[in-house]
């Protein structure tokens, strides 16, 4: 359905309702229901998912602390459609550990206290990055024993003042460069290749029961780095390391998805690993059109039913929710709109596919 459509029924629906345009004076005309024309559906996202034990998830982040009329629409919208938040950035490296000695929780701790009394999970993102690490470790002279040491000392830390509140983390994100070696970084660079396998070690020692997950984007479909992917994790799984799933992030263009999504999934699933898409986002080019729109909401049913074809597959998680806010445009110049509602928190034709694709 376009906006515009949906705007019309939401007018219908208010006028139906007894609403007029001068102030609720006016008598109200029965309006009889056109039979053809389909009722909009207002039942969120997560009553849906919710019926399949399905979390469908959004990251939050800057939006978070919009105040007044935007921050309540805001923070209704998060809450009214999705059952599982994100720390789009609170919870990496230098948010929480500015200083070697110090952890500052607050802003993590205040995300997961108001999806806790909004009953939403939390994946927990992330322990490991290339990005994000706090100066004082990326600057600093270690040996490898210290690095290695390091690395454990802030998973530890980390995992243990998050045990019982966080569903799932990924433990180490964006592993491989595009090419599929293992990317360089201050881990890989100052810990050497064992810091995959003992990263996931350190959190299980942590947490006998959270989710661990690697996550990583361009690995949805099958491709040469998701055949890397799908070799390292194979490897992980047969040394016993514990890892319970990959995370895609799917990070989309619109017209340009990922081939062959089914037998990837399949073959990841097969390791007896979860599979969740973490970050799922399908940008357009700007301004979007009523076509780019059309296409990129099926772009979005496409994608979400062949995870729900798996049942490894039973988290998706977008990386924001509105056009608002998001990491898109300042990355990618000339796109956007990669969202399910737009800037003004109205819901896309891109809600209403995820919509019907959950039911
Ligand atoms: O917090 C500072 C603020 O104090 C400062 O004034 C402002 C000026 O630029 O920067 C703010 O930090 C920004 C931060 O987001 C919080 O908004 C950083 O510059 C900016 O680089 C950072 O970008 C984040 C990016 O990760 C960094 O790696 C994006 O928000 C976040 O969406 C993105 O998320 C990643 C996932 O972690 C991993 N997968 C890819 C995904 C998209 O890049």
């Amino acid at each position: 359905m376009t906006r515009r459509a949906f705007l019309a029924l939401t007018m219908l629906a208010v006028s139906a309702c007894g609403g007029s345009s001068d102030g609720g004076t006016a008598p109200v005309t029965p309006i009889t229901p056109n039979p053809t024309t389909p009722a909009v559906d207002t039942t969120p996202l997560r009553t849906y998912a919710s019926r399949r034990n399905f979390y469908i998830g959004a990251a939050i982040d800057r939006g978070f602390r919009f105040t007044g009329t935007e921050g309540t629409t805001f923070t209704n919208t998060f809450t009214r459609q999705f059952n599982m938040l994100v720390a789009e950035n609170d919870m990496k490296h230098a948010s929480l550990h500015p200083a070697q000695n110090t952890y500052r929780f607050t802003s993590a701790d205040s995300l997961v206290a108001f999806a806790d009394a909004n009953n939403m999970k939390v994946r927990g993102h992330v322990l490991v990055f290339h990005n994000q690490n706090a100066s004082w470790l990326t600057s600093g002279t270690w040996t490898p024993a210290q690095a290695k040491q390091l690395m454990i000392d802030h998973i530890t830390q980390v995992v243990t003042h998050f045990r019982g509140k966080v569903m799932e983390w990924d433990v180490v994100n964006e592993i491989l460069a595009d090419n599929g070696t293992l990317r360089a970084g201050w881990y890989l660079n100052n810990i050497g290749a064992d810091y995959i396998a003992d990263a996931f070690r350190a959190a299980r020692a942590a947490d006998p029961t959270v989710g661990l997950f690697y996550n990583d984007y361009n690995v949805e479909g099958i491709s040469p780095k998701s055949d890397s992917a799908y070799k390292l994790v194979a490897d992980l799984v047969a040394k016993g390391v514990p890892i319970t799933g990959v995370g895609f992030e799917s990070h989309f263009i619109a017209g340009q998805m990922p081939q062959n999504v089914d037998a990837n999934m399949q073959r990841f699933a097969a390791l007896g690993l979860k599979v969740h898409i973490t970050e799922l986002d399908i940008r357009v080019p700007t301004p979007s059109t009523s076509a780019s729109l059309t296409t990129q909401a099926q772009n979005y049913r496409d994608y979400l039913a062949a995870c729900m074809r798996f049942p490894a597959c039973d988290v998706a998680v977008l990386w924001g929710f509105t056009d608002k806010e998001s990491w898109i445009p300042s990355t990618f110049p000339g796109f956007g709109d990669a969202l399910i509602f737009d800037a003004a928190y109205q819901p896309k034709a891109s809600f209403f596919s995820l919509q019907a694709q959950l039911k």
